[in-house]
Parts: C-alpha cells; sequence; structure tokens
C-alpha cells in the first residue's frame, strides 16, 4: 500500500516532520513510514548533525512523547552501537550519508552461549530497513576507517531504555538512552541524567 496521498511528500525536513505527524495520526503500517522516508532526500539535515570521535552521537530532531521520536544519528569512524532490542517498538533507519552495516541477531535461547548472527545488510545514501522485536536484534556499524556517516531513526513509538546484549554471552542489561542534542540545542550531562530520569 501506497501513503496517503493527502500527505506531500517531503522536500525538507521540516516537511518530513509534518508528514510524519499526519502518518502518525492515520495509524499507518511500518511499510508506509518505510516509503514515507525513502521520499526525503534532502541534506537539511545537517543542521541536526553533532560529532564526537569516540562514539556515535543522538540527535533528537522531533518526538511526540508516546507517539515517535525522530533521530539523527552520526557515527564517526569504524563505531558501532551494542546489539540491541526495540521494546514495543518499530525502529525505520534511513542512511543519509556514508556507510552502514546492519548485523542481526536471534534473541538469546541459552544462558552463557554465543549469539548467533542472523544476516547483515550494507545500506549507503538512500538506503531504508526496519527491524522490531519480532525481527530480532541488531547491531548497527559505521565500516569505514576513513569516512563518517549519519542515519536518520525513526521509532515509533519512542523508547528511552533498551536491553543491550554481550555478544560473546547472550547477557543482557537495560540501559537508558539519551540524546546528544535536542532540536539542535546541544545537552549537558546534567541535563542528559534529567531527562533520563523523566522518560519512562
Ligand atoms: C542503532 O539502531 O544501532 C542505534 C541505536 C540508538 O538509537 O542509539
Amino acid at each position: 500500500m501506497g501513503f496517503p496521498t493527502d500527505v506531500p511528500l517531503p522536500s525538507t525536513i521540516d516537511d518530513l516532520v509534518a508528514g510524519i505527524n499526519m502518518l502518525i495520526a492515520k495509524d499507518v503500517s511500518p511499510e508506509v513510514m518505510v516509503q514515507y522516508l525513502q521520499n526525503y532526500k534532502n541534506d537539511d539535515w545537517k543542521k541536526y548533525a553533532t560529532w564526537d570521535p569516540y562514539r556515535y552521537t543522538r540527535n533528537l530532531v522531533e518526538e511526540i512523547e508516546g507517539k515517535y521520536s525522530l533521530i539523527l544519528l552520526c557515527w564517526p569512524e569504524s563505531n558501532a552501537s551494542a546489539i540491541h532490542d526495540h521494546p514495543n517498538s518499530d525502529c525505520i533507519m534511513k542512511c543519509l550519508s556514508g556507510t552502514v552495516k546492519e548485523t542481526r541477531f536471534a534473541w538469546p535461547e541459552k544462558k552463557k552461549t554465543k549469539m548467533t548472527e542472523t544476516g547483515y545488510t550494507v545500506g549507503t545514501q538512500g538506503d531504508v530497513m526496519h527491524i522490531n522485536d519480532d525481527l530480532g536484534l541488531h547491531r548497527v556499524e559505521n565500516p569505514s576507517s576513513s569516512e563518517g556517516a549519519v542515519t536518520l531513526h525513526f521509532y515509533f513509538p519512542c523508547i528511552h531504555e533498551c536491553l543491550v546484549f554481550d555478544e560473546e554471552t547472550g547477557k543482557a542489561r537495560r540501559v537508558k538512552m539519551t540524546y546528544t542534542s535536542i532540536r539542535g540545542v546541544k545537552q549537558t550531562p546534567q541535563q542528559k541524567v534529567q531527562r533520563a530520569s523523566e522518560c519512562k
């Protein structure tokens, strides 16, 4: 199914947010959201980008509590997320710049056992991927040792914590997810802690 014809295709990132708000109100499927994100082709996401040489940054573009969050992630060279879940949420990820590798894993069945990789996808600019807990767990990485990568993540509903897994043992621990910047404003460590304590 295509997306509803009364929702204009996004030219800018502000259009994208406006269109997402319309689609969320219509309670559309993840497949429709995938198609909508495929149509965003601008590079005006750059106004939200922040970089840290040691870890990927999470830059909130827009969030409606209980509905969705749209987050720009900037990946320095050779950086990766931990293997993680997406509790009760769909994650749609669009590669905006560089290259990203998404590796999927099965949920651990036995304790103290190396996790089972179920496949991987390498995406470049414009590629969109979709995962949820029924589809498995994943790790995202920038495989390049010479170029940064940028991805746009749409979580619906938003998530503020997730389980991260040790690949060698399958052991999980719950972590809070924080934002490096919110709507273009860099967050102080105190603001991150404060927000993490407020968001469930
Ligand atoms: C990812 O999907 O690897 C990114 C996780 C995050 O939102 O921090």
